[in-house]
């Protein structure tokens, strides 16, 4: 289904839109206090961030839900979580490594960390929105998220994420969602802002007020 809102229209990603989305997820996340605590040197990330983001993609499409533009600009990857998932299987932990060579203990430990933290309550998680560098800022992600969070509202179901820097913290709280206590990545890593987006009539549940769990140490 296509939704139009002004100038963007938003519609479901297929496999057919792998390319050109990592392209987007990579470029998007190219800098930032993650990326710079991630992969500290700019020439790896770039070709780390490529085979990665290629792994995140095929994970979205064929796990969750994966909402893009007409245009392929921008790209929200969105899970819908009513348990605790799996734990994290050996062939995904091969398929990082093989993306990530030599940082992925740091990846593996965002993940375990995402993980610990993560509300148990019935929810869709918002794992990633990321929109083309050259045309952030115009009201495309506001867009994009906003036909999900409708379809949502009109279920009763909350949103959960993780803001990683202040300036998209205050997007996500102008589209509704509440921070609760942040979480720190471990040895001066950046500040990490966990979100919640009640629906309509519903509460922002209390655990998840609760302090975050210590993060173990990076190998
Ligand atoms: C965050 C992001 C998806 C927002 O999409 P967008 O189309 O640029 O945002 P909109 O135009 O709808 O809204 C603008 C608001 O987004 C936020 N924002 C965050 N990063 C931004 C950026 N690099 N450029 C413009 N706006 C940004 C700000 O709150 C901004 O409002 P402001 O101009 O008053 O500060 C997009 O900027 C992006 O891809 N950023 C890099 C990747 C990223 O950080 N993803 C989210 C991880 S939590």
């Amino acid at each position: 289904m296509t939704q139009t809102n002004a100038n963007v229209s938003t519609r479901r990603a297929t496999t057919s839109d792998a390319g050109a989305l990592v392209g987007v997820l990579a470029e998007a996340f190219m800098g930032g206090p993650v990326a710079d605590w991630l992969i500290p040197d700019q020439s790896d990330r770039r070709l780390v961030y490529y085979r990665y983001f290629e792994l995140v993609l095929k994970d979205g499409l064929e796990h969750g839900h994966v909402d893009t533009t007409a245009d392929r600009s921008a790209v929200a990857i969105w899970y819908p979580r009513s348990n605790p998932p799996e734990p994290s299987s050996g062939t995904h932990q091969e398929a990082l490594e093989r993306a990530t060579g030599s940082y992925a203990p740091k990846f593996a430990l965002l993940e375990e960390m995402f993980e610990a933290n993560h509300p148990r309550e019935a929810h869709h998680y918002l794992a990633y929105v990321a929109v083309d560098p050259k045309q952030q800022g115009n009201g495309v992600g506001t867009k994009l998220l906003g036909g999900y969070h409708r379809q949502l509202d009109s279920l009763s179901m909350p949103a959960y994420l993780e803001a990683t820097n202040t300036r998209n913290r205050k997007l996500y709280q102008r589209l509704g969602y509440l921070p609760g206590p942040s979480m720190y990545l471990p040895t001066a890593g950046p500040q990490i802002w966990r979100m919640w987006r009640a629906p309509s009539g519903f509460s922002v549940p209390d655990a998840f007020f609760a302090p975050p769990l210590p993060t173990r140490q990076p190998q």
